[in-house]
């Protein structure tokens, strides 16, 4: 049974595991680098109202995680919040991003956060879907916006009023 709970130090090099593989082998991340340690550090431990990091645990395996945090560090964008999501290449398609995704968005309304924006880089039907079946719009598209492996990739910006 997977378990979704606030992320721990313990859990962070389960997520940078997961994240890493997406780094180097997908575009759902424009990062093109695997980023230390101390890049999920800083998220675990921010206390802005409205930053989360969750693991979606079974047993003693980690086998996604979703987070979220600022969305531009400007200050006018304090109440919302950018979200994202990753599960290992065998814990998709069976509800885990859903369950990870209505315990973040829970917590963001119970924090005030006024407006979640998700940027999906294209082609990632699963990730549209997700973003669909927890209530985002689609807001626009960025054409052409970034290039990974050589091709230029699009990018879709989702959002979500709580408020
Ligand atoms: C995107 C991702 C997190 C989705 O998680 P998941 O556990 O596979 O998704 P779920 O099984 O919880 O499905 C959630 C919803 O999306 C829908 N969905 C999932 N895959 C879909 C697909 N390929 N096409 C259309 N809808 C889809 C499901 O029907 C479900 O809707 P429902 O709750 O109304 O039944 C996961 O596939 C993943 O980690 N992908 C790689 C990393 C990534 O792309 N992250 C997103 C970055 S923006």
């Amino acid at each position: 049974m997977t378990d979704v709970r606030p992320a721990t130090e313990a859990h962070l090099p389960a997520i940078k595991a997961i994240y890493d593989v997406e780094v180097r082998t997908g575009i759902s991340t424009f990062a093109t680098e695997p980023p230390c340690l101390d890049y999920w550090r800083e998220r675990l431990e921010s206390t802005h109202p409205g930053d989360h990091v969750l693991v979606a645990v079974d047993g003693d395996d980690v086998v996604g995680y979703a987070y979220s945090g600022s969305y531009r560090p400007r200050e006018a964008y304090a109440q919302t919040r950018e979200t994202s999501v990753y599960l290992s290449s065998g814990a998709r398609g069976g509800g885990v991003g859903r369950r990870l995704y209505d315990e973040l968005l829970r917590r963001l309304r119970a924090d005030g956060v006024r407006l979640v924006v998700a940027v999906i880089a294209l082609p990632n039907p699963g990730s549209q879907g997700l973003h669909r079946a927890c209530g985002f719009e689609r807001a626009g598209v960025l054409h052409e916006v970034g290039r990974k492996f050589d091709r230029w990739i699009d990018t879709e910006l989702w959002e979500l009023r709580l408020t």
